[in-house]
């Protein structure tokens, strides 16, 4: 085993020094990591592009020479985000998306949009994502599960011939390492009434996340469409600030930059291999084990896929209303 393997493994061992600016710094030197590939022609889609991570990634795959989509649900920012990444990469191929990812109905709609306006995607990074402070309903889905879960795949699903047109489409599901503290659940993820705990539903719909990924690289060809989940690390973001606020004041000088925590993300955009690692649960730049607990561990890894999968194509339909066809 390398140095750099044996000095990873001791790291993933301990949370606080892999998730960290430690962690990324040590790999990143020990594994001698080439700058992410160049995306010039391919075209890119990043939700979640005003802020933190998102615009990290945005910028990221501008910088790289992708014509880049820019996803978020103010106007105001996603254009002041644009504007930005104008300014910072010189590409001006960019354009703007407006919707709600919280409202099922709207972004099916957008979904059909969408795929109608672009015949090629190469890479789609769901980014978008928060802790929320309380239950909300939207067209009778939870904020959460909504934004994070059933987003990507209305999403994902009606760009996938767009995807698999630029063999081989890549996708990214921005998960977390606070995954690792919950089972996958599907009646908890359900659950509409009784005790809301955000964190602990952000960590269920993180976990599905992986699962998520998995179910669809079991279903797609990873030489067509490779989807992975990945973790970015703790990272010095708004969102981070503002939802975990005690942990981002004792953590801040060691959090990780957007562009340090954007890192796999845009690696795995572009590096020739990667999409052999579809259904991976990605942390800097490697596939890492998706069970830190043996209370999380499934066990009937594929049925909670068919499950989830099951479950998401009927809050699709929902979302889509009567008489649309889902694919
Ligand atoms: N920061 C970390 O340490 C960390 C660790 C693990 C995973 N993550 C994940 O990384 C992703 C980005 O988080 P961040 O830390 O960069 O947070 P952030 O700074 O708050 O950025 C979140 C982005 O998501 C967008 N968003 C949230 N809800 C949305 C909705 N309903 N519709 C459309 N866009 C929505 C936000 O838009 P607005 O600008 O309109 O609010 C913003 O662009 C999330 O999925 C998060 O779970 C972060």
């Amino acid at each position: 085993m390398s140095l750099a393997r044996v000095v990873d493994a001791a790291l993933e061992g301990s949370v606080l020094g892999s998730f960290t600016c430690l962690g990324y710094g040590v790999r990143r030197r020990l594994g001698s990591w080439e700058a992410p590939g160049r995306l010039d022609g391919r075209v890119a889609l990043v939700t979640g592009a005003t802020s933190g991570l998102g615009l990290a990634y945005a910028r990221g795959l501008a910088a790289l020479g992708a014509e880049t989509h820019l996803l978020g649900r103010d106007r105001a920012r996603v254009e002041a985000a644009r504007g930005r990444i104008v300014e910072a990469t010189g590409n001006d191929a960019l354009r703007v998306w407006v919707g709600d990812l919280a409202e099922p109905r709207g972004v099916a709609a957008l979904a059909r949009e969408l795929a109608g306006a672009i015949p090629r995607l190469d890479v789609l990074i769901h980014n978008a994502g928060a802790i929320a402070p309380a239950r909300a309903l939207h067209d009778g889905v939870e904020s959460t599960v909504a934004t994070q879960l059933l987003a990507p795949y209305l999403l994902t699903e009606a760009l996938h011939d767009a995807l698999a047109a630029a063999p081989p489409g890549r996708v990214v599901l921005v998960a977390s390492g606070g995954m690792y503290a919950e089972p996958f659940d599907l009646e908890r993820l359900a659950r509409l009434e009784g005790p809301f705990d955000g964190v602990r539903t952000y960590a269920r719909v993180k976990r599905a996340q992986v699962v998520l990924a998995r179910a669809w690289a079991r279903r797609w060809p990873a030489g067509v469409v490779s989807v992975v989940a990945l973790h970015p690390g703790w990272t010095d973001t708004p969102g981070l600030a503002r939802s975990l606020p005690r942990f981002y004041r004792a953590l801040r000088p060691v959090l990780r930059t957007p562009d340090q925590g954007a890192d796999t993300g845009l690696w795995f955009a572009g590096a020739a291999g990667a999409p052999s690692l579809s259904g991976s649960f990605l942390f800097d730049r490697r596939p890492r084990s998706t069970e830190r607990l043996p209370r999380t561990r499934s066990r009937d890894p594929r049925g909670d896929e068919e499950r989830l999968m099951g479950w998401l194509a009927g809050l699709a339909a929902d979302a889509a209303g009567p008489g649309s066809e889902h694919r």
